[in-house]
């Protein structure tokens, strides 16, 4: 750099040195000595003030600010953690602050938007895919009665009954993808309200009785007290029950194995856990249950007629309760599924207009 300190400090020393002298030699009586001495003194001092200042206040925060810059056009972001700066009173250390914050700014930007762009991009390919798989099952059966098989009543029916089927996945699918959609837009608002869950979990058993029978597997339910009250969506509870054991008598083989539902009050909440004596899922796999159409065993679950979704739309209804889903399993023993909601009050029967009814005495 031309300007570099020394150089300034040289030329501005060199020029106080002069019109110090210059001055001095104004006076009368100054000997040619004391001439030579008083410029000296004045460069030298001046020189060295100037260089330390120029130094420490400006040229070395304006490097520091070019190094910076130089790095953000190469894209280089790492100083950004690297570096921290206190705030100061040098409106150069000033500038250098504005420019790290800015770039530690538009690297959060960035990486949030790299995530969200690979995350989309997976979702759609995702989406596509499981919409592929039953379109192209249905078609093949529709071009299959076209081609003659509709000739023969029971081949006919056979494979209506199949499209049928693929075209059934084929809404539950819809159903999920825009239930997901509608709670991440916060199109669905939460009905929270006094209930009675052990009657949700009798209504989620009354509905899943027949696919369990026909495995063998028994649903019970294990209760300490006549009623468990819980303040909660019931609705939405519903759903994350028929989903939880709806997965736990999907993912268990064998016959003679249980299925159960147990509640624990404490003084935060209720515990509802959901057990079962199923096939376990892998440590490994447990943390990535939650993502939508993540399956621990891609080719064989699909055969089970899910969505991938069930767990996803799970995990979102429990944490709009402000609470998270727990999974303890162990490979081939089992897998237990919990998660916390608050207590409720038993509702005063509706024979009476009430106007408050959650600060109402109960009985
Ligand atoms: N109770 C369970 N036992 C074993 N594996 C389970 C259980 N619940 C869920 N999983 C695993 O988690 C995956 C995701 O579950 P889910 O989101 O409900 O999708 P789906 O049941 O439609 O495949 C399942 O494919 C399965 O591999
Ligand atoms: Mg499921």
């Amino acid at each position: 750099m031309f300007f570099s300190s020394k150089r300034v400090a040289l030329l501005l020393g060199f020029s106080i040195a002069l019109v110090t002298t210059a001055f001095l030699s104004l006076v009368e009586g100054v000997s040619t000595q004391a001439l030579l001495v008083g410029s000296l003194l004045a460069f030298s001092s001046s020189y060295i003030l100037i260089q330390v200042a120029l130094d420490f206040l400006v040229f070395r925060e304006i490097k520091k600010i070019y190094t910076m810059i130089n790095k953000l056009r190469r894209k280089d972001l790492s100083f950004v953690e690297e570096e921290k700066l206190e705030s100061s009173v040098n409106p150069l250390r000033r500038i250098n602050r504005e420019i790290l914050d800015y770039a530690a700014h538009k690297q959060k930007e960035i990486n949030d938007l790299k995530k969200m762009e690979e995350f989309r991009r997976e979702f759609v390919a995702n989406v596509s895919h499981e919409l592929k798989t039953p379109i192209f099952a249905a078609q093949g059966f529709v071009y299959t009665l076209l081609d003659g098989a509709a000739e023969q009543p029971k081949l006919r029916k056979k494979f209506l009954k199949k499209a049928a089927r693929s075209l059934d996945g084929l809404d539950l699918l819809v159903q999920d993808l825009l239930t997901l959609s509608q709670m991440e837009t916060g199109g669905i608002k939460m009905h929270y309200e006094h209930f009675n869950i052990q009657e949700t979990v009798q209504e989620v058993f009354d509905q899943l009785e027949s696919e369990a029978e026909k495995k063998g597997i028994t649903l019970k339910l294990e209760n300490t007290q006549p009623a468990t009250f819980v303040y909660a969506d019931r609705q939405r509870i519903y759903q994350v029950m028929i989903n939880l054991v709806g997965n736990a008598i999907k993912y268990t083989k064998q016959d003679g194995k249980i299925v159960t539902i147990l509640f624990t009050e404490s003084d935060t909440g209720v515990d509802i856990v959901v057990q079962d004596e199923g096939r376990g899922i892998p440590t490994g796999d447990i943390k990535r249950i939650f993502e939508r159409f993540y399956r621990v065993e891609k080719s064989r679950a699909r055969n089970k007629g899910g969505t991938g979704l069930g767990l996803a739309i799970v995990k979102h209804i429990v944490e709009a309760h402000k609470s998270e889903v727990q999974v303890k399993s162990k490979v081939g023993e089992g897998s237990t599924f919990s998660f916390m909601l608050p207590r409720g009050e038993k509702p005063i029967q509706p024979a009476l207009e009430i106007s408050q009814p959650e600060s109402e005495e109960v009985e």
